[in-house]
């Protein structure tokens, strides 16, 4: 019944991972103090980053018996896109601080297990040559820049690769205060490249002599003025869909829906406002608020295949893996990134099964008691 069709994983120390926590123990175990600890930090005390899994391990499944489980269906669409697994790859940074191959790792390994690969602003691979691995199925995320020609630039760039989808991060006018990293001043590596947002000679003039690199590159370039009113401008930029990205309460939802726009419930991995509200306790209001006007996507936390299930039965068409990828990455390139979705899948397809709901996209809300 599970697929038990995990690809050949030439790493030994890859072949006896079991779940995604060895695979994260073995991927922590790959990586410097400076790349680990940009990776794994959350905001301050650290609060949401915790109850993120906190919630996912607090909600009980309410599973239905004698139903015909015999075949196991884990497919969906999302915005027109045909997945294997309703899961995705978060947007994150810096892919070259985990593994050699960067965003062409975590970008293969999406396409290769039918997954969708959603790529940040601040990669170190460009837009090109990440569209070229995964050709029309990825998602562009944008941070918007003060200079809106520089945004649109990206945008139009985005569009004439091939991207699916502009994901419009909304969580982060001032980046999140990370204190390993403002402790440690973490930075860049000399060889890591950031093609899509700006020079690395412009990088290195907004590098000051204190704290995290990040917080001092954010400073110059991402524009905090940024409102509703500039989505309408976004909006008239572009015909691909756009998805907004650190939606955590009803009100937002209502007014992205307004706007033309699909939701991404996120607390960015409890990596800005620390003790905000955990994205799967977020996932109901934001569900009702939207009322299948607009699509509906969550990410924080996700890291077993009950966690999968019980957002997709709160609302989420699909969830998004943020530093689970990367561990993936880290532990062993674009192998540990397909072994950590095909972990997930098998997971997800035995817990469909126990649950007595077969059908991944028909999963009812009282599926989960929060
Ligand atoms: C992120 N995240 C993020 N989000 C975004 O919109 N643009 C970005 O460039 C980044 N960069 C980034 C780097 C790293 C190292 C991490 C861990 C996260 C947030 C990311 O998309 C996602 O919201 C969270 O990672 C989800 O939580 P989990 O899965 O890490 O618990
Ligand atoms: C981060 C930013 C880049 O979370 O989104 O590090």
């Amino acid at each position: 019944m599970t697929s038990r069709n995990l690809p050949e994983a030439d790493d030994a120390a890859l072949a006896g991972t079991v779940n995604l926590a060895d695979i994260e123990t073995l991927g922590r175990s790959r990586l410097d103090r400076n790349a680990l600890e940009y990776i794994s930090s959350g905001a301050n005390d650290e609060v949401t980053l915790h109850a993120n899994r906190e919630a996912f391990r607090r909600a009980r499944l309410r599973p239905r018996v004698l139903v015909d489980v015999s075949d196991v269906s884990t497919r969906t669409t999302v915005l027109g896109v045909d997945l294997d697994l309703p899961v995705g790859i978060a947007p994150s940074a810096f892919h070259g601080l985990a593994h050699p191959s960067a965003e062409l790792g975590t970008a293969g390994a999406a396409h290769a297990e039918g997954s969708l690969f959603a790529l940040s602003t601040f990669s170190n691979t460009s837009i090109e040559d990440v569209a070229r691995v995964v050709p029309g199925r990825f998602w562009f995320q944008l941070y918007v820049y003060r200079d809106r020609e520089v945004s649109a630039a990206l945008v139009r760039r985005a569009e004439a690769a091939g991207a699916r989808a502009l994901v419009v991060t909304v969580d982060a006018p001032y980046v999140g205060r990370r204190e390993p990293n403002e402790r440690h001043r973490f930075g860049l590596p000399p060889h890591l490249g950031v093609p899509n947002a700006a020079s690395r000679e412009a990088l290195a003039a907004l590098e000051s002599s204190s704290g995290s690199q990040l917080v001092n590159y954010f400073q110059g370039l991402v524009d905090r003025r940024f409102t509703w009113r500039d989505v309408a401008w976004l909006r008239e930029l572009t015909t691909l869909p756009i998805v907004l990205k650190g939606v955590l309460t009803a009100e937002d939802a209502l007014l992205a829906v307004e706007h033309g726009c699909h939701v991404w419930v996120s607390n960015h991995g409890g990596r800005q406002l620390d003790t905000a509200v955990s994205a799967l306790e977020a996932l109901p209001e934001v569900a009702d608020a939207v009322a299948g006007r607009a699509e509906v996507y969550l990410d924080g936390g996700v890291t077993r295949g009950t966690d999968v299930v019980k957002a997709v039965a709160l609302g989420a068409r699909c969830v998004f893996l943020g530093r689970a990828a990367q561990w993936g990455l880290a532990a062993a390139g674009e192998a540990g990134v397909r072994r950590t979705l095909a972990l997930l899948r098998d997971e997800l397809t035995l817990a469909l099964a126990l649950c007595g709901h077969p059908d991944v996209t028909r999963l009812p809300r009282d599926l989960v008691r929060l």
